[in-house]
């Protein structure tokens, strides 16, 4: 069986996981925390990268490249855009860009940079177990594209921008960032986001007041997307 990486951002989108593992062990890297733990028979490294696409960079590389995991899970919140998602749904990524990635003076595309591409695609299998986890839940799963940027966006015409350049249904800090490193070190990825805010102008304090219950909605999904990875 695969050795699965479980990623956040941020403490409490992994404080969850780590509850729900019990025991684990700690290991300082590249100045982060990796957990690493037997769970139901299948080794799993969990570890939140600090916010940002290059904190989530450095975490991806490493749980790949150091501790050579071999599927990667993302868990944590977002900031919703398609009016559909309300606080607390639940998005998964089909294909994230990075909104904030500008050389269009150059005539690219916003998002892209040359050998590079605007979308980087997540793992069908993964797509597809994820879609028995929500039958079994009973959960409405919305499948989408997810936008990723240095910034917390809480401006409508920011959002309208990013929905003109790239049709995203959500937007968060991490996500296409670590779906450049997965793609490139050929290691399927799953990115899974709860709604915390609708990115306007009262983000922050719905963010504020949400985050941490929609982080544990999404991490509840995780693990039942673990139980289902471990029974295939
Ligand atoms: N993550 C959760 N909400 C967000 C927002 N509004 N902007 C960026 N990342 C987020």
């Amino acid at each position: 069986m695969k050795k699965i990486a479980i990623m956040g951002a941020m403490p409490e989108e992994v404080a969850p996981i780590l509850k729900k593992i019990g025991t684990y062990k700690t290991t300082e890297y590249a100045g982060n925390k990796y957990y690493e733990a037997t769970y139901n028979g299948v080794e799993l490294v969990v570890a939140y990268s600090k916010i940002g696409k290059v904190f989530s960079t450095l975490t991806a590389t490493t749980m790949i490249e150091h501790f050579s995991c071999e599927v990667l899970l993302f868990s944590g919140v977002a900031g919703g855009i398609n009016p559909e998602l309300k606080i607390g749904d639940l998005i998964v990524a089909t294909k994230l860009s990075q909104h904030d990635l500008d050389i269009t003076v150059f005539g690219h595309p916003m998002g892209y940079v040359p050998e590079g591409s605007v979308f980087v695609e997540t793992d069908k299998d993964l797509l597809a177990l994820s879609k028995e986890v929500a039958d079994e839940l009973g959960k409405n799963v919305i499948e989408g594209v997810i936008a990723t940027g240095d910034q917390f966006v809480h401006d409508e015409k920011v959002k309208a921008n990013i929905v003109k350049h790239f049709n995203a249904d959500a937007l968060e800090m991490e996500g296409g960032s670590v779906a450049v490193v997965c793609n490139a070190l050929n290691i399927p990825f799953f990115i899974l986001r709860a709604i915390s805010d609708t990115a306007d102008t009262d983000a922050s304090f719905s963010f504020d007041e949400f985050m941490e219950s929609s982080a544990i909605i999404s991490a509840e999904f995780i693990m039942k997307m673990v139980d289902k990875v471990i029974s295939k």
